[in-house]
């Protein structure tokens, strides 16, 4: 019931790009690394998906490891082909944490959030984070991994204990195991239509939809940004800005995503 077997031999029907090829690996490194691998020998057909049942060396934000006990979480990295400059690469990050926030809203009910750049939340609670990078940028094949950690039937305490009491899963939410490859499957379709948003440089309906789901508006945040920590009042949120702060001094600023980690919020 909690297989994900099926994606590979039947993948979702309705997807245009995203899930058409379907890749099913029962142990590897990082699937972000392995989705790599294949652009580098050109073998990435655009929309791939690789899902793997478990990951010794999953990759998170800035360096940090990502864990999930085997079995127990979506762990899955996407390549993607949009042609997009180097300014609207945020884009790549935001169509990943909404396509999972969405389709655990409308699949489970459930009122997930983004936490800006990168995490997808329930009541504060991290359940998802999303990684992307770029391979071959600037170059022809320019391709871009996406990758996305969902904890699906997992407690909290099988994590490390400096994520679990910050951690939450679908499980955990709901009070009963969930059907992996119904989440898998959400999750293709609804990264399917916002990669079509991107491909078709609908930036304004990404930024608007990632403000609207946006967890930090009105919030105080500390956040490190070029190696100085700042904290302020969470006032706005641009898709190719970043976050924007008004600081005690009542200066306001933005601080885009590729240089800056939330420290408390
Ligand atoms: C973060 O919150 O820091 C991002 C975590 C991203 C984890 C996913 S799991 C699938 C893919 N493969 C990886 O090595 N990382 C991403």
């Amino acid at each position: 019931m909690f297989e994900l077997t099926s994606l590979e031999t039947a993948p979702p029907a309705e997807t245009e790009f995203i899930g058409r090829k379907v890749i099913l690996l029962q142990s590897v490194d990082s699937t972000n690394d392995y989705a790599a691998s294949l652009v580098r020998g050109g073998e990435a057909k655009e929309g791939a998906a690789i899902f793997a049942e478990e990951q010794t060396n999953g990759r998170g934000r800035f360096g940090h490891v990502w864990c999930a006990p085997r079995g127990t979480s979506i762990l899955m990295s996407a390549i993607l082909a949009p042609e997009i400059t180097a300014a609207q690469v945020p884009a790549v990050t935001a169509i990943g944490v909404l396509a999972v926030v969405e389709a655990v809203r409308e699949e489970f009910r459930l009122d997930a959030l983004v936490r800006w750049p990168n995490d997808a939340v329930i009541n504060d609670k991290k359940f998802s984070g999303v990684l992307a990078r770029a391979e071959r940028f600037g170059k022809p094949g320019q391709r871009f991994i996406l990758g996305i950690g969902l904890n699906v039937n997992l407690e909290s305490r099988q994590l490390p204990a400096d994520f679990a009491a910050s951690a939450t899963s679908l499980m955990t939410e709901l009070g009963a195991p969930v059907s992996r490859e119904r989440v898998a499957r959400a999750l293709l379709v609804h990264l399917d239509r916002w990669y079509k948003n991107l491909k078709l440089g609908r930036f304004d309906e990404i930024e608007h939809r990632l403000q609207r789901y946006s967890s930090l508006p009105g919030r105080t945040v500390t956040l490190e940004s070029r190696g100085k920590q700042y904290t302020g009042t969470v006032i706005g949120l641009s898709l190719f800005e970043g976050i924007q702060l008004r600081l005690s001094d009542y200066s306001t600023g933005f601080f885009p995503e590729a240089l800056t980690t939330l420290i408390s919020k």
